[in-house]
């Protein structure tokens, strides 16, 4: 059947995508909570970077979302949110979107923030597609990366679990994040004169070696008290700044999205949190991509930051 089905889209077109599942608006409205960060809870968003997805057409809908997962269609931000997409999850979400009024069709005026907590919780699913297939791939070989992290312990922990608040936590972290921090340590892309000089000796093997072995560890669950200001800028981000929810792309969970290198940040300690978001800011951290983290660091204040850092630190 499913032969079928994908001889038919290639000889049809993308036109079968939309008939080969029936979408569900239902399921997709529990689904589309990872999209509200950015499109808006019942995509109308009030951020003029993002476009709207209320009343558009399920099927056109659906062949973008394909596009994006496929690399037809080409972009930064969504590439990574199509990536876990099931042909029924395209569906769903097309078919709650298409439900919704058009921003021109609502006397009501529109939210300022996207997916509100309530909603967010049960978007579980979709990110569950997205983190554990990828959280399987990894280059590297587990064993030796074990051996080779004995020199890593006395900092991170021997599980990747750090002790010392100023050292993060590795354990859970996606292999290829971890790699690519070792690389860009390496490189001096990412600068921090004690990484440095663990890195220097290290081939791009042991780096996808020791990022597998981490990547394996189980995390430990935060135990920092939460913050309400600090979960609403979580969640919901803030329009009138311009700051992109953080939901959208570390998850609802602060699990993170391993495929599109999006790190977890739930278990991490609030000292190094605070750290890196006020190293984005400053930019002594630039080893992000497209400045994705660097652009929304600089428009948070001291208290912005101190909230949200104590929201993550309560991340199970
Ligand atoms: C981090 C922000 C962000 C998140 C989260 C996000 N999107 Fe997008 N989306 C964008 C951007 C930016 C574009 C415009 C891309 C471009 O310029 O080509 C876009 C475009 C789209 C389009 C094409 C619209 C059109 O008119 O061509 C669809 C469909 C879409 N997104 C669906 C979704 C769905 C469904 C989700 C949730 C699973 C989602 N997006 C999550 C940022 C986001
Ligand atoms: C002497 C202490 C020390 C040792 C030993 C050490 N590190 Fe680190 N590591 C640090 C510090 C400090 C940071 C945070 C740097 C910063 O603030 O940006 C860090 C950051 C990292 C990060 C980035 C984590 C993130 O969430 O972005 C990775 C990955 C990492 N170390 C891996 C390793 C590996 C693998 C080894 C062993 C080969 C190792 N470290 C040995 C102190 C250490
Ligand atoms: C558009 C996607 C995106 C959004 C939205 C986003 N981040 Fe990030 N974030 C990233 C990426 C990518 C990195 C890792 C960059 C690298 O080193 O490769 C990162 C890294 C981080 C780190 C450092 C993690 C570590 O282990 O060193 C923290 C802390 C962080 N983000 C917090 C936030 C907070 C708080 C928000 C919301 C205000 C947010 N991020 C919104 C993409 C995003």
């Amino acid at each position: 059947m499913k032969k079928i089905i994908f001889t038919l889209l290639l000889t049809v077109g993308a036109i079968s995508a939309a008939n080969a599942v029936e979408g569900d608006a239902d399921a997709g409205k529990a689904k589309a909570a990872m999209c509200g960060a950015c499109h808006g809870a019942t995509g109308v968003t009030p951020n003029p970077v993002y476009p709207d997805l209320a009343g558009q057409h399920a099927a056109y809908i659906v062949k973008q979302l394909a596009d994006f997962k496929s690399g037809t269609r080409t972009d930064m931000m969504m590439a990574p949110m199509a990536a876990g997409l099931s042909d029924q999850d395209m569906a769903d979400l097309g078919a709650f979107f298409a439900s919704q009024k058009r921003a021109s069709e609502r006397t009501e005026a529109v939210a300022e923030t996207g997916a509100a907590p309530a909603v967010a919780a049960e978007a579980g699913s979709v990110e569950l597609v997205s983190s554990t297939a990828a959280k399987a791939i990894y280059a590297g070989d587990v064993k030796s990366g074990q051996d080779k992290s004995v020199m890593c312990a006395s900092c991170h922990g021997a599980d990747g679990n750090s002790l010392v608040p100023i050292y993060p936590s590795l354990a859970g972290q996606s292999a290829s994040y971890l790699t690519k921090q070792l690389a860009d340590f390496k490189s001096g892309d990412r600068k921090d004169p004690v990484m440095a000089g663990m890195v220097a000796a290290l081939s791009e093997k042991d780096m996808q070696d020791l990022g597998a072995f981490f990547a394996v560890q189980a995390a430990k669950a935060g135990t920092g008290e939460s913050s309400t200001i600090g979960q609403k800028l979580y969640f919901g981000g803030d329009a009138k700044k311009g700051v992109t929810a953080c939901i959208a792309c570390h998850g609802v969970k602060g699990k993170g999205m391993a495929q599109a290198g999006f790190p977890a940040l739930a278990g991490q300690s609030a000292d190094y949190l605070s750290k890196q978001l006020a190293s984005f800011r400053d930019g002594s951290r630039g080893n992000d991509k497209n400045e994705m983290m660097r652009n929304i660091a600089i428009k948070l204040s001291d208290n912005d930051i101190k909230e949200l850092v104590q929201y993550m630190t309560s991340l199970k």
